[in-house]
């Protein structure tokens, strides 16, 4: 696979487990705090008829908040949404025909490549996701398709943001667990020998085994360790793993050893796509250099007004937000 059908799959895969939104542990409902706020703001002003493009869309976070603060879909403007990955949001699939009529979801396709019309846009949006693409192509896709002093309002990821500073955490942890001679290479190693607790004779001979209490001993080692890390770590994703490693362990003499390497291969990558996703993040996220410049391209120099904040939720940095043009 290439990276760019990795990344596809990885977040296609993502989105195909529910999340409204990416930061699914950071968040209760959709978008609470100063990300709400800013969003409402900018959906203030549109009036039915409008057509707003919203980018690298996800589960459709945005286009449901714009459902949820229209109340009914007469209100609604006549909303695109696309994403490079496999999208097919559940709340949607609920949704009756007068919401399906004015909203459309577009998988699999790239910001860099808008499958529409010049000048056919009032406002696009995006939330942690224009950023992911190639700023080179997408950004003249965006001045494309967006018509004359049309808006262009962005949340981006902030280098120094909490969700980047979790998610290079986070690759570190992965990067640690993965490792050879780490957690789950020992894991992998100790499974044979769980395998065969199963009966009293293998129980009796891996009593025996000193490759099986070396193994045993090794994966014990780096559990402590995972205990210490997750002990000191911000999110809950150690705490998770090390529960799924404990029932994995404990379920295996029944499961059988082919059933438990299945178990254990998923869980790897689980891992594996989380690191992907997680360094995504990490590179893509925007210092303030950067963020100037995207603004003043979307901008187009002077041409039109351009605004650039840090955005706050709960005293935690989670990004900045970019207001280009009308409003
Ligand atoms: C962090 S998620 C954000 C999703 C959503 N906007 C939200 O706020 O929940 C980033 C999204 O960007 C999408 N993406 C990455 N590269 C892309 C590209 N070149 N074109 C379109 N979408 C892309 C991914 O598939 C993923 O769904």
């Amino acid at each position: 696979m290439s990276g760019n059908e990795q990344r596809r799959d990885s977040w296609s895969r993502y989105w195909q487990g529910g999340a409204l939104h990416s930061c699914a542990g950071s968040f209760e409902g959709n978008y609470a705090d100063s990300i709400g706020s800013f969003w409402r703001g900018i959906f203030e002003p549109l009036k039915a008829g409008d057509r707003v493009l919203d980018i690298a869309t996800g589960n459709g976070a945005l286009p449901r908040l714009l459902l949820d603060t229209r109340g009914t879909a007469a209100a609604l403007p006549e909303i695109d949404a696309i994403d490079l990955a496999a999208i097919a949001p559940p709340w949607y699939q609920a949704c009756g025909a007068d919401v399906r009529d004015r909203l459309r979801f577009h998988a699999g396709v790239a910001a860099e490549a808008l499958p529409f019309a010049d000048a056919s846009f009032d406002l696009v949006i995006s939330q942690y996701g224009l950023e992911y693409s190639d700023l080179s192509n997408s950004v003249a896709e965006v001045l494309r398709v967006l018509k004359p002093g049309a808006a262009v309002a962005l949340i981006v990821h902030h280098a120094e943001s909490l969700p980047v500073r979790l998610g290079r955490a986070e690759c570190r942890e992965i990067a640690w667990l993965l490792q050879s001679g780490g957690l789950i290479p020992r894991a992998r190693r100790l499974l044979p020998f769980l395998a065969r607790l199963g009966t009293p004779e293998g129980a009796a001979s891996v009593q025996r085994d000193p490759d099986a209490a070396k193994a045993r001993q090794r994966y014990n080692e780096s559990m402590r360790e995972l205990q210490q890390r997750a002990a000191g770590a911000a999110g809950d994703f150690l705490a998770e793993t090390q529960q799924a490693l404990g029932q994995l362990a404990a379920a295996t003499p029944a499961a059988g050893q082919r059933a438990a390497e299945t178990q254990l291969q998923a869980l790897v990558e689980q891992l594996e796509q989380s690191l992907l996703r997680q360094a995504e993040l990490v590179e893509h996220a925007l210092d303030a250099d950067a963020v100037q410049k995207l603004g003043q391209r979307l901008a187009q120099g002077d041409s039109q007004r351009l605004e650039i904040t840090e955005i706050h939720v709960r005293d935690e940095l989670f990004g900045w937000s970019l207001r280009v043009g009308a409003q």
